[in-house]
């Protein structure tokens, strides 16, 4: 915090008013309630205090900050706890897409949630959030969200998504999020027969460095922004499980897959039709090429990917909510989303 430019505000509080000004893009109701917060670097900061269970009499501040590279131990620990599958990796590449907008919420220098989120423009993504069990139902993980949803509307984005478990649902509704549809996770388990000769099929190429441009821009149709430095940094980690799907030089879909903690994970996974998406897909298994588990998340409206999944002996591993805060109309086309590239951007 020292090397932030910071004041310190609180908004029911004549002198501290003076010197005080909130930002115009903090949001309404956090402009109007009695809540400290800190101003640092243009952000608004919430600060707000909470009573420990274990010191009865004794008051904490909470500090929501944004945050660094020293956190990222902490936050893998404790999407582990959760059993979310990511890796130190998937966690670094998260928080290096869009450093300013990933939040830690901490008492005594001590992180106790955390939140993540990158903005595609016009559309924002959030995910990753979480408190720690000890700490919950203290609003800690609403001002998480608030923080973020500001950082998001400062930085364009007109339409937030998110992925929400059953037990989040709540929280997000009452921040102004609306449901839309389901999102389900399969997992199947990949044997070394499943094994595909990639060069064999007509219409799939690996995937090369030099394809992403023209593939974001293919990608954007259907996703409804550009998110070319998603996809670059996807295809730096495993290139040789990336590929595309063309029929003569026109781009007809393409897949990208990558080893999380415990399995493998196929997404974003784009087709604009059924048989090539299953190619892609199958060429992906062929190519993971060890005994282990697949898995993806996909939405329910997509039929053909449903109808797909069962074809290909995927089961259901559960599911959870796609929702959405603000404008509906940046949605893309996700008719032809096979796969997510993540529960946590999209
Ligand atoms: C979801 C989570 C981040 C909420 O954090 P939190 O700090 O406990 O939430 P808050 O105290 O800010 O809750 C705000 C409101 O959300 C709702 N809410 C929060 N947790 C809830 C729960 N388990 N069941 C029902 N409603 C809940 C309530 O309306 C609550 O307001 P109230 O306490 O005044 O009734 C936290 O429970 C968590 O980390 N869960 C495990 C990880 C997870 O599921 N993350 C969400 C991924 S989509």
């Amino acid at each position: 915090m020292s090397n932030c430019d910071m004041c310190l505000g609180d908004t029911n509080d004549m002198s501290a008013r003076a010197s005080f000004r909130c930002p115009d893009s903090a949001p309404r109701d956090l402009r109007k309630k009695s809540k400290r917060f800190i101003v640092a670097n243009g952000t608004p900061f919430i600060f707000s205090a909470v009573e420990l269970p274990e010191t009865r009499h004794l008051v904490r501040l909470v500090l929501i900050r944004t945050l660094v590279e020293r956190d990222i131990d902490y936050v893998t620990e404790s999407v582990n706890a959760e059993k979310w599958g990511y890796d130190r990796r998937d966690i670094e590449r998260c928080w290096r897409y869009e450093p300013d907008g990933c939040f830690v919420a901490e008492i005594d220098n001590i992180p106790i949630g955390h939140v993540f989120s990158i903005c595609y423009g016009k559309i924002g993504w959030i995910g990753l959030l979480r408190v720690d069990p000890e700490h919950r139902r203290r609003r800690i993980g609403r001002d998480l969200m608030r923080v973020t949803l500001n950082y998001q509307q400062g930085a364009g984005a007109e339409a937030i998504r998110l992925v929400a478990r059953d037990e989040a649902v709540p929280l997000y509704l009452s921040l102004g999020f609306r449901e839309e549809f389901e999102v389900i996770r399969f997992s199947r388990q990949i044997r070394r027969a499943d094994s595909v000769n990639v060069d064999k099929q007509a219409w799939i190429s690996q995937m090369r460095q030099k394809d992403i441009e023209d593939l974001a821009k293919f990608d954007c149709k259907y996703f409804g922004a550009s998110r070319v430095c998603v996809l670059r940094s996807l295809y730096k980690d495993e290139p040789r499980l990336c590929f595309l799907a063309r029929e003569g030089t026109r781009l007809l879909g393409y897949v990208m897959a990558r080893r999380i903690r415990d399995a493998y994970y196929a997404g974003p996974w784009v087709c604009e039709n059924p048989e090539r998406a299953e190619d892609l897909l199958c060429a992906c298994i062929g190519a993971v090429s060890e005994e282990t588990e697949l898995r993806l998340d996909m939405g329910s409206l997509n039929e053909n990917g449903t109808g797909l999944m069962r074809k290909l002996g995927f089961h259901v591993m559960g599911t959870t909510i796609s929702m959405v805060w603000g404008e509906r109309k940046h949605g893309g086309n996700s008719a032809g989303i096979y796969g997510i590239g993540g529960r946590e951007k999209g």
